[in-house]
C-alpha cells in the first residue's frame, strides 16, 4: 500500500511542477514587502505628529515626501497579498478581515496623500487638515488591524502569547473555542481522550480552524472525509488502508510527506496507535 502512495504522489509533485504559475511565485514576497508600508506608514505619522508640534514648511514637506511613498509600498503590498491568498490555504474568515484591513491602509493613504496635497495648496484650510490627519489615522488603524489578522493568519492566534506566564495565558484565553476544546478525560472517548487532543497540539497549528495547509482541516469531521488538496479522503473509517492520515503519520521523519513535517513534534507510538483504533471503529467525533 506503502508503495502505491509514493508512486501516486511522485506523479502529484511532477503535476505541482508543471502548474507553474507567476502568483504563486510572487505570493510569498507579501511576506517580505508587507514592512515596508509599516515602517513608512509610522514614519508618515511620527513626521506629522512633528509637523503638529512644529508647524513650518519644512514638517509639511517631509509629510508630502513620505506619504507617496507609503502609498506605493501599501499597493504593492496589497497586490502580492492578493496573490499568496490565491494558495488558499487560509481560514476564509479571518482572510476576508485581514483583506479588508489591507484594502483600508491602501484606500486611506491614497486619499491622505490627495488632500494633503490640497492642504499644501491651501495651507489655512482646517477642512484639509484635518481631513488628512483623520485619513492618516484611519490608515493607521487599518494597518495595526491588518496586522493582527495577518499574524494570526501565518503564526494562529497563539503565536504571541505562546510562551507567556501561564496566569497571562489564562487570563487572554477565555473559554477555551469549542473545536478546540479538549473534554475532561473521565468518561471521555478515545477520541476527545486521545486523539482529539493529539491533534490539536500536533497539528491544528496548521490544519486546524484558523489555518489550513494544503487546504485540509482535521477538526471537522467532514473535513477529515472530505480530505484536502489531493480531494481525496483523508480517513476512510474502519479501513487502515484506505486512510491516508496513517500513512503521513507514518513515514520517517525526513521523508517530504510525513505529517507533521520535519521539525514539529511527531505524534508518539502510543498517539499513532489510538488514531488508528479510533479509524478502525468508525473515526466518530464524540
Ligand atoms: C507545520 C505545518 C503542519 C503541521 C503541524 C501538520 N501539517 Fe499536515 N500538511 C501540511 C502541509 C503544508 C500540507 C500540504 C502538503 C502538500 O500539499 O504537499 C499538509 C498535508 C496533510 C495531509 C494531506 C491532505 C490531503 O488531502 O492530501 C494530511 C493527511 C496531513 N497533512 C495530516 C497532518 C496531521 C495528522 C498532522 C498532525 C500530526 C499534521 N498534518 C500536521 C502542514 C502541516
Amino acid at each position: 500500500m506503502l508503495a502505491g502512495m509514493t508512486i501516486a504522489l511522485g506523479a502529484t509533485d511532477v503535476k505541482a511542477a508543471e502548474q507553474f504559475s507567476w502568483p504563486a511565485f510572487f505570493g510569498p514576497f507579501h511576506m517580505i514587502v508587507l514592512h515596508f508600508p509599516i515602517g513608512f506608514l509610522t514614519l508618515t505619522v511620527l513626521l506629522e505628529l512633528r509637523a503638529m508640534l512644529k508647524p513650518e514648511r519644512n514638517s509639511r514637506r517631509a509629510v508630502a515626501f513620505a506619504l507617496p511613498i507609503t502609498t506605493a509600498t501599501a499597493l504593492v503590498t496589497v497586490a502580492l497579498g492578493w496573490m499568496r491568498a490565491g494558495a488558499g490555504e487560509f481560514d476564509e474568515h479571518l482572510l476576508a478581515w485581514h483583506r479588508m484591513a489591507g484594502i483600508g491602509v491602501l484606500f486611506f493613504c491614497f486619499f491622505a496623500w490627495l488632500v494633503h496635497r490640497a492642504f499644501q495648496q491651501v495651507p489655512d484650510s482646517s477642512i484639509f487638515r484635518f481631513g488628512y490627519r483623520g485619513l492618516l489615522l484611519a490608515a493607521f488603524v487599518c494597518l495595526s488591524l491588518a496586522g493582527h489578522f495577518g499574524g494570526n493568519l501565518t503564526h494562529g492566534s497563539g503565536f504571541l502569547t505562546l510562551n507567556a506566564p501561564p496566569a497571562l495565558k489564562r487570563l487572554l484565553a477565555g473559554p477555551p473555542a469549542e473545536s478546540t476544546a479538549v473534554k475532561p478525560a473521565a468518561g471521555g472517548t478515545l477520541y476527545t481522550k486521545t486523539v482529539q487532543p493529539a491533534f490539536a497540539k500536533k497539528c491544528y497549528s496548521c490544519h486546524g480552524p484558523e489555518k489550513q495547509k494544503g487546504k485540509f482541516r482535521l477538526d471537522l469531521r467532514e473535513a477529515i472525509l472530505k480530505g484536502g488538496d489531493s480531494g481525496e479522503p483523508v480517513v476512510t473509517p474502519g479501513d487502515l488502508e484506505k486512510s491516508r492520515l496513517l500513512y503521513h503519520v507514518l513515514l520517517p521523519r525526513d521523508h517530504d510527506d510525513a505529517m507533521p513535517p520535519k521539525g514539529k513534534e511527531p505524534l508518539s507510538p502510543e498517539e499513532i496507535v489510538a488514531v488508528g483504533q479510533w479509524i478502525l471503529s468508525g473515526a466518530k467525533f464524540d
